[in-house]
């Protein structure tokens, strides 16, 4: 796990294999397994393999989701927000479970953020995103990820660079 976590940066740029079915679904269950408050599992997950689906996603916002048109696969979590008060933490501890699930198949990752972002029309983009993938109105979009097998190798942030005055002991001062 630690080092997942040493290793971990965000990756945009893949080299165009599919991913194999049996590492979908080992996403898929990781993704299942993620924790919820109260156990509510307010979410659900749209796996997005077809291309012309992947290309509307790519503009849902003007910036931060251009690459998604390359990935072989996106997940997009969604959920109803009337089944948790925190479906927000729920759907973003979501996402980071298969960021790492995903790393340790030797897969690449970005998070997209759909929720409070807008699309170019003015619309949001958690509208742009239902539209495109009929999502049914009641669920909120929380956030894209994108995977693939990396085009480029990133390394960790080492350790120097770590920004140890965020952490406190006891007191903030
Ligand atoms: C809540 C959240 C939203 C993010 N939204 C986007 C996004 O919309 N587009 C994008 O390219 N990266 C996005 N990222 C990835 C961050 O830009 C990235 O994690 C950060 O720059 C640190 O880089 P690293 O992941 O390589 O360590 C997001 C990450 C988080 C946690």
């Amino acid at each position: 796990m630690l080092d997942l976590i040493r290793n971990r940066r965000s990756a945009r740029k893949f080299d165009g294999r599919p991913i194999p079915t049996e590492l979908i679904d080992l996403l898929g269950e990781s993704l299942l397994r993620s924790p919820t408050s109260k156990n509510n599992r307010p979410w659900e997950f749209i796996f997005v393999d077809d291309p012309t689906l992947l290309a509307h996603l790519a503009v849902c916002k003007p910036h931060g989701a251009t690459f998604l048109k390359e990935a072989p696969l996106a997940v997009v979590i969604v959920a109803d927000e009337k089944a948790s008060d925190v479906w927000v933490e729920d759907c973003s501890i979501a996402a980071i479970t298969l960021q790492y699930v995903a790393q340790s198949l030797d897969l690449g990752s970005c998070w997209i953020q759909v929720r409070k972002r807008f699309h170019d029309s003015g619309d949001s983009a958690e509208a742009v995103v239902r539209r495109t993938l009929e999502i049914p109105d009641h669920f909120r979009v929380a956030s894209i990820v994108a995977l693939g097998y990396r085009r480029e190798e990133r390394t960790g942030v080492p350790k120097e660079k770590l920004d140890y005055q965020k952490i406190k002991l006891n007191r903030y001062s």
